[in-house]
């Protein structure tokens, strides 16, 4: 089956008001015409509003890197769903390598997090991938199993197409070490039979897998020629529109 590609910027905590609006400007200005290809940015909160105004009429799409599992509440400091929703985004990462090593979120809260924009009905970007030590052990499919049959508990195969996949390894975020194109399929052929035993052959056979981790021009087109990756997560190199645009067209 044909997957369309969807290359999505994750801008992380970089940018000024004014450099994210012209990086956007610029990744929607340079974007081919009829091109299959979706792309995304994942912004920084306070921006999200101007750099949805920014993109408005393009095909760019405006994303939100985290939120909140309620609806709402006291919870100084947290944005929920449906105001990222409200504000323009057309999806939210969840479970970010940042977010689960660096601010402690495990499978359930990120369940939790899935659920919560599924149900404002807010496409979600769920990350999974192992540690280094994880990979030595050859503990990546262990891992890769809980995090998608805890991450995914509770979906129905409806809920699943608006869900996209990151694989990250998380020695490869930022790090200049990007997975081979072996390591990448084999961990993509596994995250889509996974999905296939949990939903049905039928779901998995459309669900996106992107990869992510120091994506950038020179190894994006052999990564997004492998028959399970459908697209990329990119950091680093989506802070520039020339080196993110050289991954977008990456594919051809
Ligand atoms: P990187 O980040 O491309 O800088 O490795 C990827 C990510 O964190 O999604």
């Amino acid at each position: 089956m044909s997957r369309p590609k969807l290359i999505v910027g994750n801008w992380k905590m970089f940018t000024t008001r004014q450099s994210a609006v012209e990086l956007a400007k610029a990744v929607a200005a340079g974007l081919k015409p009829g091109s299959t290809t979706r792309v995304g940015v994942a912004v920084p909160g306070p921006w999200i509003t101007s750099v949805v105004e920014a993109v408005a009429g393009t095909p760019v799409e405006v994303g939100g890197q985290n939120c909140h599992f309620e609806k709402e509440g006291a919870f100084t400091g947290e944005t929920s769903a449906g105001m990222l929703k409200d504000a323009g985004c057309s999806f939210v990462v969840i479970g970010h390598s940042e977010r689960r090593h660096g601010f402690g979120e495990g499978d359930e809260l990120l369940n939790k997090k899935l659920k919560a924009a599924l149900a404002v009905d807010l496409p979600v970007i769920f990350c999974v991938g192992e540690l280094l030590a994880e990979r030595e052990a050859t503990q990546t499919e262990a891992v890769l199993d809980r995090q998608l049959t805890h991450g995914l508990a509770g979906l129905t195969a409806e809920q699943l197409a608006r869900v996209v996949i990151a694989y990250e390894p998380v020695w490869a975020i930022g790090t200049g070490k990007v997975a081979t194109t072996e390591q990448a399929q084999a961990a993509h052929a596994f995250i889509r039979g996974k999905v296939a035993a949990i939903f049905g052959e039928n779901a998995a056979a459309k669900l996106l897998i992107q990869y992510g981790g120091s994506v950038k021009a020179d190894n994006a087109a052999a990564l997004l020629h492998q028959p399970d990756i459908d697209g990329a997560l990119v950091g680093g190199a989506s802070l520039k529109a020339d080196s993110f645009l050289a991954i977008v067209h990456a594919d051809g």
